[in-house]
């Protein structure tokens, strides 16, 4: 927390220089698009807009000019790698399932992309959870005033112990932290939150990729009647409870949900859920750049209902100025022969038929 690199980025900040650190937030806001920063600024004023000038911090700022601190407001905690999904996008640092899966197949193309960058990629996976496992850095935060806790996996809502951890938290410091859990929605969320009562309130961020066979087939693991059975629930269960609970769906855009981001979209607005997007950078070669023109004019179709949206604006932009990359389209006929070796794909969305 205060390290000498932590305490240059904030005297940076505090005199006014956007280091190129931030330049994802401040992309997004030149774009006139909410960026992570101000999501956050708002969280921390409550929902009254992302400006911090009428909160408490710059009073507590002000004399703080060696830059160092001594509260932490919000934290990220990675419990492990433990997860019952094994989505196409994600990797073995983050799901146990890809993890046994390709650590049994290391000569795989696909696999050594991630070795070969990194020799020791499996071993470090196995001693990050060991050195000092998830549960010891949540018990470490949990010894400060942390007011802003998000928790993410592997699906952290799976895990029993950490459950227990936060509902044992004493009733004055829960009622002062905000929790966050980001859930790939195949844990039932009623439960949840009728076990972490207490909080000052409780966010849960859904990964959802497309409704339907989609979901089901990016989001290998998922059941979509399931995931759409346990919003449902939770939704009626939040708006009749006296505790302070959210949510929102999260989509990682790609090649595979370019044609049903838009489908999920409505499903979202039908029930007045909040939506945000990530653009997936990598592994390149499921990003957008492997979309063919015929497919890429379809989801400009569908989007285009939903143009609104600012996030779907930007997306809009960003689909009719990425030119399509032959090599990596290749690439990626090759990583679904792997993933999908009975090319059911093709069946759940013929749209990729004349590609394959
Ligand atoms: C690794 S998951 C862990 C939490 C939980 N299992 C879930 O899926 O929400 C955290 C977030 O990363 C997203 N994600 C997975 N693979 C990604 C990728 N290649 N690029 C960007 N985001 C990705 C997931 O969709 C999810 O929203
Ligand atoms: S549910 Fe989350 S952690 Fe699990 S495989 Fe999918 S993205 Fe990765």
């Amino acid at each position: 927390m205060n390290s000498d690199y932590q305490k240059y980025l904030r005297q940076q900040l505090d005199k006014g220089v956007a280091v190129d650190e931030c330049r994802k937030c401040w992309d997004r806001e030149s774009q006139g698009l909410p960026s992570l920063r101000q999501n956050i600024n708002n969280m921390v004023t409550d929902g009254l807009g992302d400006n911090l000038d009428q909160t408490w911090m710059p009073v507590y700022f002000k004399n703080k000019k060696d830059y160092c601190a001594d509260l932490l407001l919000m934290a990220d905690v990675k419990i492990n790698n433990l997860c019952n999904f094994s989505c196409a996008m994600c990797n073995a640092a983050d799901s146990s399932i890809i993890n046994n899966k390709w650590s049994a197949q290391r000569d795989n193309e696909f696999v050594v992309e991630y070795t070969d960058t990194n020799l020791s990629y499996f071993d470090n996976i196995k001693n990050a959870y060991q050195v000092k496992n998830g549960m010891q850095v949540l018990d470490e935060i949990l010894n400060s005033s942390v007011k802003f806790l998000k928790i993410l996996g592997g699906e952290p809502l799976l895990n029993p112990k950490l459950l227990a951890r936060l509902a044992d938290i004493p009733e004055k410091q829960r009622s002062k932290i905000n929790l966050m859990f980001i859930t790939n929605g195949s844990v039932d969320l009623i439960d949840v939150s009728t076990q972490l009562t207490g909080f000052r309130s409780i966010y849960y961020i859904v990964s959802i990729e497309a409704t339907g066979s989609m979901q089901n087939y990016v989001r290998r693991g998922s059941n979509w009647p399931d995931i759409e059975q346990n919003i449902d629930r939770y939704l009626k269960y939040a708006s009749t409870s006296t505790a302070k609970l959210g949510i929102e769906v999260h989509t990682t855009i790609q090649a595979l949900n370019i044609t049903h981001y838009a489908g999920l979209k409505k499903w979202c607005d039908n029930r007045k859920i909040k939506t945000t997007i990530t653009v997936l950078e990598t592994p390149v070669y499921l990003g957008v750049s492997v979309i063919p023109d015929k497919i890429k004019k379809q989801a400009v179709e569908l989007l285009t209902e939903a143009k609104s949206d600012p996030d779907v604006q930007a997306l809009l932009r960003l689909i009719k100025e990425t030119a399509t990359d032959l090599t990596l389209v290749e690439k990626f006929v090759r990583f679904i022969k792997w993933y999908d070796p009975d090319l059911e794909l093709l069946d759940i969305d013929p749209v990729w038929r004349e590609l394959f």
